[in-house]
């Protein structure tokens, strides 16, 4: 149990105790200055706590101290050889996360702790170098408990005189659970402001919506991938096994042999053939947590503002690498800003960004239409592969209806009735395929009665593929695949 109150217990016991480092792990800085401070009054000791806006600040008695110019360290150096017994707490860390000056010197901040019976503690939800981690007491604040939230609430309510919740109060409170304080902060004011009124449905609606309002940056999203079925692309699944030693090798033995890590693949072609699909089978397969970046959500009507989130995306995407990184229908992107210039040039930064970047993020970038896409972006080089995804060809259309048959239907189907299935489907995408199974599936399930095989070719006669609905789209795009590499690793 790490709750507000143990958290607070626990750090006026290391404080008293004279433990020379302190690790407290929370994203929520400003309950975690709370909890500094009621341990400060508690033990009548002063804290001086920094944090990058207000420099450092005494807590106990609230006022502000010092102005370091944003080097917290040699302040903190300076005053402990002067005297003992101080504590400092670093509300902003930067840098801590592996051996370099600022962790090196942190360390030996804590042996000067030790020596002069002081107190380090840092507010971090990161991860801390090793050298420096082994050195300290490592303490977690969690989110708010119900009891917290629901004093929280309940204050929230007083304040603005709402009455509308009734004796709800309670069941609100345990529902609004896995927010920090800011958060709920966030979701009250929310369903105050918003004309939809404050009730408890509402309440609900806002509250079940947690990934839209807090994801960690809203352009960069985790995507959670279960089990993946892909049938053909077998040029991309060849790609993949070759690439795999390359992508996971240790940069100095590429180096030797003057060769790069691959970046990423530009997956190009027609619609519901698997190009987004590849993305998570890449992420499987490679074993990486997949995050889907959003590029068009940087964009804003402000100068600068942009670039900013972009900044802010790259860092955090650096922050949760290695992994693969998806950006799905990319020449949407391109449009989303409204000025298409500042669209063309801040692809081109994260482009150019990917090429130098020393970490592993594997790009998977998908495109449905080629007539927008800006060559000069997507020079081969910059990424590792452009790959074409073609509508599947007779073998393929093959493996995905044994595939879905396998998957989702009750009959067997025999080699003749794969094959009538294989000619019935010319022109149908794996999307197409895939629904005409289902749409049978669906039936067996409903009625638990075998379909028959009859039922199943109607199905596929029903269907209209995505060649007779969209016949310009892909000729366009197979024109354009003439050159590239085929994703299902047929020659052409
Ligand atoms: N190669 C494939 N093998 C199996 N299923 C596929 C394949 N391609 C597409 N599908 C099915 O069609 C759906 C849509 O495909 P998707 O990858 O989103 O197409 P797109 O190429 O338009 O990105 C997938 O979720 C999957 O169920
Ligand atoms: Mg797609």
């Amino acid at each position: 149990m790490s709750d507000f109150v143990h958290t607070t217990e626990e750090l006026a016991a290391c404080i008293a105790s004279h433990t020379p480092f302190v690790i407290l792990d929370t994203d929520e800085r400003d309950r975690a200055q709370d909890a500094l401070t009621a341990a400060a009054r508690e033990l009548n000791t002063e804290i001086d706590f920094y944090t990058d806006c207000d420099q450092f600040v005494e807590l106990r008695r609230g006022q502000r101290v010092t102005d370091v110019s944003g080097d917290p360290l040699s302040y903190i150096e300076e005053t402990m050889k002067k005297k003992s017994g101080n504590v400092f707490a670093l509300g902003d860390v930067r840098f801590l996360d592996g051996d370099n000056s600022f962790s090196r010197k942190t360390v030996n901040l804590v042996r000067l702790a030790s020596l002069k019976k002081s107190t380090l503690i840092i507010v971090t939800a990161d991860p801390v170098w090793a050298g420096l981690n082994k050195m300290g007491m490592y303490l977690k604040l969690d989110l708010p408990t119900r009891q917290e939230r629901e004093k929280m609430l309940k204050e929230f309510l007083e304040r603005n005189r709402i009455k509308s919740l009734g004796d709800k109060v309670g069941q609100a409170a345990a529902m609004l659970s896995g927010y920090s304080r800011l958060q709920l902060n966030t979701v009250l004011n929310y369903v105050y402001r918003s004309k939809i009124g404050f009730t408890y449905d509402n309440l609900c609606a806002v509250a079940t919506q947690k990934n839209k309002l807090f994801g960690k940056i809203p352009s960069v999203g985790r995507i959670e991938v279960g089990d993946v079925y892909v049938a053909g692309l077998n040029g991309i699944k060849d790609w993949l096994v070759q690439k795999e030693k390359i992508f996971f090798a240790p940069k100095e033995e590429l180096d030797k042999k003057h060769l790069a890590s691959p970046k990423g693949v530009l997956l190009v072609g027609v619609p519901g053939c698997g190009k987004s699909l590849s993305a998570k089978m890449i992420a499987r397969q490679w074993q990486m947590p997949l995050y889907r970046f959003d590029i068009g959500a940087l964009f804003d009507k402000y100068v600068g503002e942009s670039e900013k989130n972009m900044r802010i995306a790259l860092d955090y995407i650096d922050s949760v690498s290695p992994c693969v990184l998806w950006v799905d229908e990319i020449e949407k992107a391109l449009y989303s800003g409204g000025d298409n210039d500042t669209a063309k040039r801040m692809l081109g930064n994260f482009l150019y960004w990917l090429q130098e970047y020393s970490g592993r993020v594997f790009l998977v970038a998908t495109a449905n239409d080629v007539s927008q896409l800006p060559p000069e972006l997507f020079r081969k080089g910059r990424l590792a592969e452009v790959f074409f995804v073609d509508l599947p060809g007779g073998d393929e259309r093959k493996a995905a209806i044994e595939l879905y048959a396998r998957l989702s239907l009750t009959m067997k189907l025999d080699d003749e009735q794969v094959r009538k299935l294989v000619e019935l489907s010319e022109g149908f995408s794996y999307a197409d395929i895939e629904s005409a199974i289902k749409q049978v599936a669906e039936m067996e399930f409903i009625t638990k009665n075998k379909e028959s095989f009859e039922t199943l070719q109607n199905a596929f006669r029903g269907t209209v593929g995505i060649m007779q609905a969209q016949p310009e789209l892909i000729n366009r795009t197979r024109q354009w695949g003439v050159n590239a590499v085929s994703a299902s690793g047929k020659r052409r």
